[in-house]
């Protein structure tokens, strides 16, 4: 029986990575990402919607869309974030909503 995994920042660097590995070994994959810094090349050896996996296109700083990416999902492997150190200082308001409140939303969501 396969099960499902929540990939959040799946079109990202390492994200999109695990999303290739998790259809390797014939899993469900949904990805949620808002294309902030995440690239849709990275995903393009996947087709999502009509093979294997699904996309949703939204923001983890909305509770409401992590809680409906979350629907019917086992396994969360959480990778969304803003990676930067320096955008961090130019702009740590938004960093810290990203990447802690977030992140908050997801383990909301997956409780
Ligand atoms: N790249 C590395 O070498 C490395 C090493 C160690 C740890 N990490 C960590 O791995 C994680 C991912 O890093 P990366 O290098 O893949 O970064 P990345 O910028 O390539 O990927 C992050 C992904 O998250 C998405 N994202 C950003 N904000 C979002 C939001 N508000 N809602 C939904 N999606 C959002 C982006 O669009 C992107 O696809 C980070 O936590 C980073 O610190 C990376």
């Amino acid at each position: 029986m396969t099960a499902t995994y929540l990939i959040t920042g799946g079109a990202g660097f390492i994200g999109s990575h695990i999303v290739d590995e998790v259809l390797r070994r014939g899993e469900q994959v949904r990805v949620l990402d808002n294309f902030s810094t995440g690239r849709r090349e990275n995903l393009q050896e996947v087709e999502f919607g009509t093979r294997k996996a699904e996309l949703i296109e939204g923001d983890i700083r909305d509770l409401a869309t992590v809680q409906r990416a979350m629907e019917g999902v086992d396994y969360v492997l959480h990778q969304a974030a803003l990676p930067s150190v320096q955008r961090s200082v130019q702009d740590p308001l938004t960093t810290n909503e990203v990447n802690v409140t977030g992140t908050l939303n997801v383990l909301m969501a997956a409780r």
